[in-house]
């Protein structure tokens, strides 16, 4: 027996939160014991560093600094949480993960691509399972805007960078079909939950 490792990923806005926290509920119903946990964050040292890149004042790294900087707090959550987690026969759940560094970073630089996942081949875990929800990005960003929120956010780039991010995601979902299930994120919260949890019930069982 080992545990379980889940990833979400997706636009802003996209519902990712929603559902971790309806997969949760789950969970907690069947009695099987779950992580829930979030990039950038999930540790004390992460959750420093997730500050440093999301503040207004971003110091303007360079996107390759960016990356090094997401793959730093990235290993610090494999070592503290994930492998922890999973070791401990639990379902870790996490919001974010390798792919939003390959869409977010990679997107605005193949170099910066190349070093992280130079970097994630040594930190060597990978999620058993990864959801897209994936969805129409105005709808998605008009929901992301209704937030109040004092972190500098990619969701203030605008429209058409939500649209090439949700391209870049798409096309990662179709090259690694067999790890990540897209989900189609324009449904209620109970429609898109019921697909999560089925797909879910099939790892756990
Ligand atoms: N299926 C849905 N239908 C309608 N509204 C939704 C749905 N899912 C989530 N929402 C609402 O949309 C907003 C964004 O959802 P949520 O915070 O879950 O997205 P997210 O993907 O976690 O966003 P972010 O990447 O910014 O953290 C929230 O206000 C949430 O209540
Ligand atoms: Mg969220």
């Amino acid at each position: 027996m080992k545990g379980i490792f889940i990833s979400f990923e997706g636009i802003d806005g996209s519902g990712k939160s929603t559902q971790i926290s309806l997969l949760a509920k789950y969970f907690a119903k069947q009695k099987k014991s779950f992580v829930r946990t979030e990039e950038p964050g999930g540790t004390e040292g992460a959750h420093e560093i997730r500050k440093i890149l999301l503040r207004e004042n971003n110091f303007q790294w360079s996107v390759e600094s960016e990356a090094l900087l997401f793959m730093a707090a990235r290993n610090d959550h494999v070592e503290k949480v994930i492998k922890p987690g999973i070791e401990d026969n639990k379902i870790v759940i996490c919001d974010r993960f390798m792919d939003s560094t390959i869409v977010y970073q990679g997107m605005r630089s193949p170099r910066a691509k190349k070093l992280s996942l130079l970097l994630f081949d040594l930190i060597g875990i990978s999620p058993d399972i990864t959801f897209l929800i994936d969805m129409d990005p105005e709808i998605a960003l008009d929901r992301a805007l209704n937030r109040a929120n004092d972190e500098d956010r990619f969701e203030n780039y605008g429209i058409n960078f939500q649209r090439q991010l949700r391209q870049n995601f798409l096309d990662i979902a179709n090259k690694h079909s067999d790890r990540i299930k897209i989900v189609d994120g324009n449904r209620s919260p109970q429609q898109v939950a019921a697909q999560i949890i089925k797909s879910v019930e099939t790892l756990v069982k």
